[in-house]
């Protein structure tokens, strides 16, 4: 630690107004994690000594959605500006041992451990008392203008509502990332001032602050489109996309065939094996894995699921906390939810619910059925439209079918029950006792043939019609 070293205050206290929200900015979900999580993970990549967190609106939510080892939290009670957010920190600036202090807005989620640490570099060299990381931009509607005496030095930054026409048409603007000497900062933190229109203390004042003391300010170049910041939900929903297709384009480079890279929504930390094929609308999320050779047809999500060489999964699948062996095919429109494992070459058709189940190598539920709570063997075939009563009103009970099983049509297991190998039960039949191996079981009542029936209801009625 010392001269050398940095630390990183992130600001997320704000209450995102423009968001118009219950929540705060930071707790907004943006490409399958939290906003907050992408500052914060880049805080700690680069390299910081230190890493706060200035939270303040909904404090306890953000300090259960972001608490980790190396962590600490400041809380700004009240949200009076960027300024006062550093403010607040003052003790922790002044009992903190790195040389320099990088403020950081909370919600930059493209941002890159890189630039952070090429900003506090280009700091030390140019030996400024702050150094601005700025960016040019087409429309810079909502940024500070980075205004410069003579196209030269940085004389200040103008917020948005503050500014002049002219400063206006400014391209060059504040990422929201300023990287400062910590001893300049706390020397003239306190000028701060809440007289201006916003009504705030700016740590952006601190920029004409600084020069009025001859302190030397630098601006360091962030890579184009890195540093957007986030202010409403349009934004959200656009750095969204450009977070999801960057990772589709990353997998297509490691050999996924992805034939909608703009409608293929994949988590951070999903993996992929080559030569797998997806199609649009699918979503991986969580910690999912698919292995090679997969094809994911369209519309399906799959959350915190292992999908192993092989597995075909077809049209609007939903496949949560499962496991899908090699070669199966699941779908269309089926449902695997909660401790499920299918498979290898197995078959789960159009409108099946499989939950907190196995179903071995080679066996099928292809039409219309429910599997809860229980354990099928190799080879066994569950007939369409049979159903697992595997709730009694008070608690799950087990259904065990054994291998080379063949449940017929339109059965009711009733859990717990056991149907032993090579068994076969009867189409219709309520399963209420335990079917032993090489047996068949049947139970329905006997079928009554009335000949003639429909005739003499259709002379009665015509006969009461008269
Ligand atoms: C800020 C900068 C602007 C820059 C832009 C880059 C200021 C005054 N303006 O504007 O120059 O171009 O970022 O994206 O700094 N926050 C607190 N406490 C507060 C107020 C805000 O912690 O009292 C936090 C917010 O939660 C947020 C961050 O600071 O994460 C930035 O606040 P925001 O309102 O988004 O600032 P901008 O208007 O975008
Ligand atoms: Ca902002």
């Amino acid at each position: 630690m010392g001269q050398d070293g940095f630390s990183i205050l992130i600001l997320g206290a704000g209450k995102a107004t423009r968001f118009k929200s219950a929540y705060p900015k930071l707790l907004h979900p943006l490409a399958g994690r939290l906003m907050g999580e992408y500052v914060l993970r880049a805080a700690v990549a680069a390299g910081a000594e230190r890493v706060y967190m200035i939270i303040g609106h909904q404090a306890e939510a953000m300090r259960n959605a972001f608490a980790r080892a190396g962590l600490q939290f400041i809380e700004q009670k009240e949200q009076l500006g960027t300024g006062h957010a550093l403010m607040v920190a003052r003790p922790e600036l002044e009992s903190c041992a790195s040389g320099v202090a990088v403020a950081l807005v909370g919600d930059v989620p493209k941002l890159q451990p890189e630039t952070l640490r090429a900003l506090v570099a280009a700091h030390s060299k140019e030996r400024a008392a702050c150094t601005i990381l700025t960016m040019s931009v087409e429309n810079p509607t909502g940024y500070g203008r980075i205004v410069r005496v003579g196209g030269k030095r940085v004389r200040a930054i103008v917020e948005e509502k503050l500014a002049t026409a002219t400063q206006k048409r400014i391209r060059e603007v504040n990422t929201g990332i300023l990287c400062f000497s910590r001893p300049a900062l706390l020397d003239h933190l306190g000028e701060l001032s809440r007289e201006n229109i916003q009504k705030e203390y700016l740590l952006t004042d601190l920029i004409e602050i600084f020069n009025r003391h001859r302190l030397k300010v630098a601006a360091f170049q962030a890579p184009a489109g890195e540093a957007v910041g986030i202010n409403d939900r349009a934004q959200l929903a656009e750095v969204g996309k450009q977070i999801f297709l960057s990772r589709a384009i990353h997998w297509m480079k490691e050999g996924v065939t992805l034939t909608d890279p703009e409608t293929t929504y994949i988590d951070e930390e999903v993996v992929i094996g080559p030569d797998t094929v997806i199609e649009p609308g699918v979503s991986l999320r969580g910690g999912t894995r698919l292995g090679s050779g997969c094809r994911l047809e369209p519309h399906s999500t799959i959350t915190d699921s292992v999908l192993e060489d092989g597995v075909t999964v077809r049209h609007s699948c939903v496949i949560t906390n499962s496991r899908v062996g090699a070669g199966t095919a699941v779908g269309p429109f089926a449902h695997l939810r909660m401790g499920t494992a299918i498979g290898p070459e197995a078959k789960i058709g159009n409108f099946v619910e499989v939950k907190n189940s196995t179903l071995g190598q080679g066996s099928k539920a292809q039409h219309l059925a429910y599997l809860g709570d229980a354990t099928v063997g190799a080879r066994t075939n569950i007939g369409a439209g049979t159903i697992t009563c595997n709730y009694d009103g008070e608690k799950k009970n087990p259904t065990t079918i054994g291998d080379d099983v063949f449940i017929g049509s339109g059965n009711m297991l009733v859990a717990p029950v056991r149907v032993g190998d090579g068994s076969y039960t009867a189409a219709g039949s309520t399963i209420t006792q335990d079917v032993p191996p090489e047996s068949l079981a049947i139970e329905r009542g006997p079928q009554v043939n009335k000949q003639g029936w429909a005739l003499k209801r259709k002379k009665l009625k015509s006969m009461a019609r008269k």
